[in-house]
């Protein structure tokens, strides 16, 4: 039966190109499970957008002397051209500066309002007394009230993960003058999250399909007690609030970006000349709408939003958070200023999308921190994609075509027991990485998929087409005709992972047409079908790129 799923993924802040820790954490995963959901035949949607609100940006505006306009202009055409060369392939990727989703901000504040779930209060802000303005939360720092962690921004601290208030800094400093800020007392908007801290525990408690480190993480903030958060701030960059007598203030950045899965998936139904299209994800409750995030992003997606959902009424809420660990890099977590990360748009101008799509996939961060290494890197191309999927599809193709004249050979019509084993490993395939895609487990889906390739591997070795073609030759008809079967089902079985490489094995073992709409099946090629040429999917790399790519980090 066909499914609805929606992949919700984190708005990227349009203040620098994106770097392969959060492709891992978030765009990668996001694009195999909508992928293979798509070719299973599921009405399927993945949208997400620049989130061009929020202190990131202004403060990057401000260090280059720019407007926030300009800054949001070359990182949004960055993104969607990292997007396309690596592969995300979106259904819609908008911005939260559209009119659209300002208007969908708008209705759900002032539903909430209405419904006494925001309230207006007078609150201690910190004053920088020497900029002469409020600070916004990214704008100053201090220790961690927490964990003690002493460069802990006024919304998070980036050490143990919690949300806090930028008063409950100890030893607070402004990011702009380094003045100590003072509390002044201003008007905001609250979000009553206290009153939702029940319903929302009851909620997530018997959530057994999350991965434990969200679950675990929500129910602790969940027993230490939500409290209400302002979700207004003393800032002119940002969706105006809708109530009279709020001109100077601005809605806070986090309430309004999460909305942007809401207000996207109206988007891509306009744009679909299908208004009432979005309904499908937001109100059928057999819907699956899966988050797609780095663990930093746990609290906004599993508390603030489904209360902001409950509060709003008969929306969905999420039905999985699947949120990832992070990826460091030769053992250093990655940092902009100090240039340690691989920046797409660099990367893709040296290098092929599959090779670091199938590396960050096969260490993706799931349970744990993992490291990337570019040694790591190259072994995995060489050893595995080379040396065994690669050279599966050579060896079968060449082969053909040289003894076979370019054409699918007949195969007997009763298989040998070996022959016969490798297509039925082949077609569990299907459900066993089909299952772990959908249940968030990709490393464990694209080493099932690979294993298969190394069967593959091991019955050529076996069967010996290239010495039977001269005695036997019919035992090796039927071994090339298993082995293109094999590699039909292959290329399917890898195509969510490695959209670029797959569809050309695909196409050398002679599948037909586009491989996505050929669905999740192995596809039957027929005896006698053409052909084409062979040529190798994949590039041995040279180990100079190790030292060559270790020199770029940190410059
Ligand atoms: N811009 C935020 C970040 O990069 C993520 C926002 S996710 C959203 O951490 F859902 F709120 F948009
Ligand atoms: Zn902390």
């Amino acid at each position: 039966m066909s499914e609805t799923v929606l992949a919700a993924v984190a708005w990227p802040y349009a203040n620098s190109a994106l770097h392969a820790g959060q492709i891992a954490g978030a765009y990668l995963p996001a694009d195999i499970f909508a992928r293979y959901h798509r070719m299973r035949g599921d009405r399927t949607l993945m949208v997400s957008g620049s989130d061009v609100h929020g202190t990131p940006v202004t403060i990057s505006a401000e260090q280059q002397g720019v407007t926030p306009e300009q800054v949001i202009a070359v990182n949004h055409a960055s993104f969607l051209d990292t997007f396309e060369r690596f592969g995300i392939s979106f259904d819609l990727f908008t911005s939260t500066g559209t009119e659209n989703h300002a208007e969908v901000t708008q209705d759900m504040f002032l539903r909430l309002h209405e419904q006494g779930h925001i309230y207006e209060a007078e609150m201690t802000m910190l004053f920088d007394p020497e900029a002469g303005r409020f600070l916004p939360d990214r704008y100053v720092e201090g220790s961690c009230p927490y964990c003690d962690y002493d460069g802990a921004r006024g919304d998070q601290c980036d050490e143990c993960g919690r949300t806090m208030d930028a008063l409950e800094l100890i030893n607070p400093r402004s990011r702009l003058s380094d003045a100590t800020p003072e509390p002044r007392q201003t008007n905001h908007c609250f979000l009553r999250l206290s009153a939702f801290n029940d319903e929302i525990e009851e909620w997530i408690e018997p959530q057994e399909h999350w991965r434990p480190a969200v679950r675990n993480f929500a129910l602790g903030m969940l027993r230490e007690g939500l409290h209400d958060r302002a979700i207004t701030r003393d800032i002119e960059w940002g969706i105006p609030v809708p109530l009279d007598g709020w001109d100077d203030k601005r809605i806070y950045v986090w309430f309004e970006a999460v909305i942007g899965y809401l207000s996207a998936t109206k988007e891509w139904a306009q744009n679909s000349d299908a208004p009432d299209a979005w309904e499908a994800w937001w109100k059928d409750p057999a819907a699956r709408t899966v988050y797609f995030q780095g663990k930093d992003n746990v609290p906004f997606h599993t508390l603030i939003w489904p209360a902001m959902l409950l509060g709003y009424g008969d929306l969905n809420l999420p039905y999985d958070v699947p949120a990832n660990q992070y990826v460091t890099i030769s053992g250093s977590k990655a940092s902009s200023s100090r240039n340690w990360a691989i920046w797409m748009p660099d990367y893709l101008d040296r290098h092929d999308p599959d090779p670091l799509r199938y590396a960050l996939t096969a260490m993706m961060p799931e349970t744990a921190d993992t490291d990337f290494t570019w040694a790591e890197y190259l072994r995995r191309n060489n050893d595995e994609l080379v040396a065994r999927w690669g050279n599966l599809v050579h060896r079968v193709m060449t082969l053909t075509r040289r003894h076979f004249d370019a054409r699918m050979p007949e195969a007997p019509s009763t298989l040998s027991p070996e022959s016969a084993a490798l297509l039925q490993r082949v077609d569990a395939a299907f459900d066993e990485v089909g299952g772990h895609i959908d249940a968030l487990r990709l490393r464990a889906g694209i080493q099932a998929a690979m294993g298969v390739a190394q069967e593959a591997n091991r019955y050529l070795d076996e069967r010996a087409p290239w010495a039977a073609v001269r005695e036997d030759r019919d035992s090796a008809a039927e071994t090339l005709s298993t082995a293109i079967q094999t590699i039909s089902g292959l290329a399917t079985l890898f195509q969510p992972f490695l959209p670029f490489t797959s569809p050309r094995a695909w196409a050398l073992a002679g599948g037909d047409g586009d491989i996505e709409a050929a669905g999740w099946q192995r596809a039957s090629i027929a005896p006698g079908t053409p052909l084409p040429e062979p040529s190798p999917l994949f590039r041995k790399l040279d180990d100079s790129l190790v030292d060559e790519e270790e020199a770029r980090l940190g410059q």
